[in-house]
């Protein structure tokens, strides 16, 4: 059985895609603000937007038009630097996603050291703090970065699901099972201590019904297979199966 704590599961839609196919023809569409408001009038509770340091896909003026335009909640995601925390202090989104970032690698590879970059994180978060934008770390399910995030007093923990959904791709599910415990130990943790857990990267249909079978799960951010599922189904219709894989996963027995 369950336990009584019976969390809604929100989703966090991340646009993206939308900017680099966009950006694939150098042209101004398709505009990543339409893909945000579909995105919202189809159920998506907030959308994410990673503005990269190469500016590879959502730029400037997109952030710009969205933190001004777009009536839902703007979740920025962006590395720890200086540079990013004045484009946070300027436009205040709802919340920040910080994440590691790497040039040459084609998406977050996986969670931010947060041991090893606990000083450059502290000021910028105890300043997204101040000025009253929520925060959350992305991170490996590693026990070894519980009492960081502990200290930083952040609002939220983002789980990196790659390796998982990776996992789920072979026969054999040993090692997705491993996975997947070690997610719900690491979520029932940060529950219990007060933060947040969030998971994303790589969720498909399937993957998102097993995660959101996990309680203290309490938002999943999705982007690239919506974008891509979009081609066929259109936006609205991938986002309401997604909420669907979300509902059917909250029911399934943990
Ligand atoms: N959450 C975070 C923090 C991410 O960096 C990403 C990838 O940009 C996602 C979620 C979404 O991952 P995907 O595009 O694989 O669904």
């Amino acid at each position: 059985m369950k336990n009584n704590i019976k969390n809604n599961i929100r989703l966090g839609v991340n646009i993206d895609h939308v900017a680099t196919l966009r950006n694939a023809r150098k042209e101004n569409f398709p505009s990543p603000l339409n893909a945000a408001s579909l995105a919202l009038e189809s159920g998506a509770d907030s959308i994410t937007a990673h503005l990269r340091e190469d500016r590879r896909h959502i730029n400037d003026s997109d952030i710009k038009e969205i933190a001004y335009n777009f009536p839902g909640k703007l979740n920025l995601e962006m590395a720890a630097t200086d540079e990013m925390l004045e484009i946070a202090e300027k436009i205040k989104p709802f919340s920040c996603c910080i994440v590691p970032e790497k040039r040459e690698e084609i998406t977050t590879e996986g969670g931010l050291d947060v041991i090893g970059n606990h000083n450059k994180l502290k000021p910028i978060i105890d300043r997204l703090r101040e000025i009253g934008v929520r925060t959350t770390l992305f991170i490996d399910p590693e026990d070894i970065n519980l009492d960081v995030c502990y200290d930083l007093k952040i609002d939220c923990a983002e789980i990196h699901c790659g390796t998982l959904c990776r996992l789920y791709e072979e026969e054999d599910k040993k090692d997705f099972d491993i996975e997947f415990n070690k997610i719900k130990n690491f979520s029932k943790k940060l529950f219990s201590n007060g933060i947040e857990a969030h998971a994303g990267h790589g969720l498909n249909y399937e993957t998102t019904k097993l995660i959101s079978s996990i309680n203290e799960i309490e938002e999943l951010n999705i982007g690239f297979f919506i974008i891509a599922e979009s081609i066929f189904n259109g936006l609205d219709k991938t986002i309401l199966t997604i909420k669907e894989s979300m509902n059917i996963g909250r029911s399934l027995e943990e």
